[in-house]
């Protein structure tokens, strides 16, 4: 094959260059240049011109359904949004050992079943990829293994293929670039060529991404622009649990999350996740709340703990696991101006259980709570749930969800729950079966919880 003109283009300004320059010469901003090809302009014949689109009223577009493969891993599918959609691109990030060779090497061979699979593995060998296989009990005598680093070569295996597993985008590489695979060029154009293959000959593909120290996803923003679904899994590596998140879904809500258990026999799905972000002990040591969060369809219990302890020296430590760092920070402020609670002193660390990331603002409550708990040195009753979303002004403001995250603490056998005032309406269905206090400001949170006595 004739090898392809390259250009280096900086990803800042789109300044051109034939060679790789360190600063770019346009906009000055050092190692921004990105190899790229120049795809040759062909002379097309006249029966070969591209069809024209041409713009059609909304009531005549007919209705496209999404041709939906069970993965045969629920929680999966969840994420997804329903299934797995024909064609459709999928990007999963995540640690090095978190799970994602396995997750998908089971999926694949579920897929394999009935389906023609190709599993290429670009960083193991096919006879790594069969012991993890046997390792995990798999039925997948049927699964096709390629071991390939080269994309170019790929297209000629995937005859009758429709469903590919890449793994890993970041060591395949394509000839038409000189830089190395991994390299943000090599990424973004391997991306491109399999999204052609994917569109043109209705392939799915699984692709696995490294995640930079950041936690990012490794290579161009533009390869998540590519994708139709990109999902991250994640979750402490000494833990078992490990939980899904959709970041982009062409075809279903982000907020969903799937949460899985790392087993011997491999990854499965929880589908009683009711108490595993809650332990045993809540209830019994200061410094931990309840909150029911709603992440995508689904509403669970979390518990937030938080840790208050005298600074040894400098400056007081904020440390937020699982919440956002600024949020912390404005809920102390909160609490030190409107409650009289003096942080200044003491370094704070919170934690919301199991790994879970909780970043909607119905938690501020329960963080507020957690927090006063560990300042008093009083438990929280571990039947007690708290949500709502906290002003600045100290006053808690109404959160959407309010009668799913009810049902959810009456489901948990939850004796109290503490809602916003303006939420009430919604929650005053559940009188009978728990004890809902309206409140209206995290004072009277405070007074409610801890001064009761
Ligand atoms: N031979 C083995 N026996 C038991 N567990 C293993 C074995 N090999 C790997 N694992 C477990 O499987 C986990 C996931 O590995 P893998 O799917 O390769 O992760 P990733 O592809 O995300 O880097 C590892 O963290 C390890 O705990
Ligand atoms: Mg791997």
């Amino acid at each position: 094959m004739a090898k392809l003109n390259t250009r280096f283009v900086c990803a800042e300004c789109g300044a051109v260059s034939p060679r790789w320059l360190g600063k770019c010469p346009s906009c000055g901003t050092f190692n921004s240049m990105i190899e790229e090809t120049v795809a040759p302009t062909e002379k097309k014949s006249a029966s070969e011109k591209p069809v024209v689109s041409r713009a059609r009223p909304l009531f005549e577009i007919t209705y496209e359904k999404f041709d939906r493969t069970p993965s045969g891993i629920s929680e999966f599918d969840n994420v997804l949004g329903g299934g797995i959609v024909a064609g459709s691109m999928v990007l999963l990030g995540g640690d090095p050992g978190i799970g994602k060779s396995t997750l998908l090497t089971q999926i694949a061979a579920y897929l394999s079943e009935s389906r023609k699979v190709l599993y290429v593995s670009a960083e193991e060998s096919c006879s790594q990829v069969k012991m993890r296989a046997q390792r995990l009990n798999l039925k997948c005598s049927d699964m096709l293994l390629l071991n390939e680093t080269c994309i170019d070569n790929l297209e000629n295996e995937l005859d009758g293929v429709e469903f590919c597993v890449i793994d890993s985008i970041q060591a395949v590489y394509t000839e038409d670039l000189s830089s190395s695979a991994g390299s943000v060029g090599q990424v973004r154009e391997c991306a491109a060529k399999l999204m052609r293959i994917a569109k043109s000959r209705n392939i799915t593909f699984f692709i696995v991404g490294h995640v930079t120290k950041e936690g990012a996803l490794a290579g161009p923003k533009v390869l998540e622009h590519i994708m139709d679904t990109v999902l991250y899994f994640e979750g402490e590596n000494q833990e078992n649990f490990r939980i899904l998140r959709a970041v982009k879904n062409r075809f279903g809500n982000v907020a969903e999350v799937g949460v899985f258990e790392m087993t011997e026999n491999g990854i499965i799905a929880v589908t009683d996740y009711s108490g595993i972000f809650l332990s045993e002990s809540r209830g019994e040591e200061p410094g931990s709340a309840v909150t029911p969060a709603q992440t995508g369809a689904r509403c669970m219990n979390v518990e937030i703990q938080t840790l208050v302890s005298k600074t040894s020296f400098g400056l007081p430590r904020r440390m937020p696991l699982g919440i956002d760092y600024n949020r912390l920070a404005v809920l102390i402020a909160v609490l030190e101006k409107r409650c009289g609670l003096n942080f200044g002193g003491y370094d704070v660390y919170v934690n919301a259980m199991g790994g879970i990331k909780l970043n909607e603002p119905s938690c501020d409550l329960a963080i507020c709570a957690a927090l006063a708990s560990a300042y008093y040195s009083k438990p929280i009753d571990r039947y007690t749930a708290v949500f709502g979303e906290v002003g600045l002004t100290g006053e808690v403001r109404a959160v959407s969800y309010c009668e799913k995250r009810v049902a959810e603490c009456v489901k948990m056998g939850f004796k109290k729950v503490l809602v916003p005032a303006k939420n009430m309406k919604s929650a005053v269905k559940y009188a009978d079966k728990i004890s809902v206090v309206p409140v209206l400001y995290v004072n009277t949170m405070i007074k409610n919880l801890f001064k009761d006595e």
